[in-house]
């Protein structure tokens, strides 16, 4: 396991899989080092590729709305993405590519040590929770992993293209700002 600051450097210097020929930056990942919630995302797209962020372009402005519900914000909590090159033309990201990167986001998960994983849409689901996760029936449930709880959240990408999913998205949402208030509640001054 390496550090922090090792593991960065190491990892926007990967070449394990075919998307470092494609990608302008690595997306390592934001947040604060001593959060407590790990949020995963898919993997970056164009504005994140273009500025090494992760959740920058319209889905991340929903994500930033999505955490200001339930009063969370980047400072307090962890945001990373499966994987941390963009996909050409925004498309899924391949098994190999997946396996490729996992161990960045393991060495993250292990420095971290959160009590809450909060899956962004049903590919970080799929390798996280289960791979036949089914997003439109499993989202909003608590699973038990290692020790953390862990739960999915439609992606806010799917919510710019399906606002009909978005009441149940608040209740996903409240369930898991009442787990936080739980587990560990200094997440919510964070960064402050
Ligand atoms: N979608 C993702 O899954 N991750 C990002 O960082 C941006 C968009």
């Amino acid at each position: 396991m390496m550090e922090w600051m090792e593991l960065e450097r190491q990892c926007t210097e990967c070449q394990k899989c075919a998307l470092a020929e494609t990608r302008t930056n690595v997306v390592f990942g934001v947040g604060s080092k001593e959060a407590k919630v790990l949020f995963i995302g898919e993997g970056p797209g164009e504005q994140e590729d273009l500025k090494g962020e992760p959740f920058v372009g319209r889905a991340g402005k929903l994500l930033d709305d999505m955490l200001e519900l339930i009063h969370l914000n980047r400072k307090n909590i962890y945001i990373a993405n499966m994987v941390k090159c963009r996909p050409p033309k925004n498309r899924d990201p391949r098994p190999e590519e997946q396996e490729a990167c996992l161990p960045w986001l393991r060495n993250q998960a292990a420095l971290l040590q959160p009590e809450i994983i909060v899956c962004l849409g049903r590919i970080a689901a799929m390798r996280i929770i289960n791979p036949n996760f089914k997003i439109t029936k499993e989202h909003g449930i608590w699973f038990e992993k290692n020790g953390c709880q862990v739960m999915a959240l439609y992606h806010p990408a799917a919510l710019l293209r399906d606002p009909n999913r978005r009441p149940e998205t608040f209740e996903d949402l409240k369930k898991l700002e009442k787990r936080i208030q739980l587990l560990c509640p200094e997440t919510f001054s964070l960064g402050d």
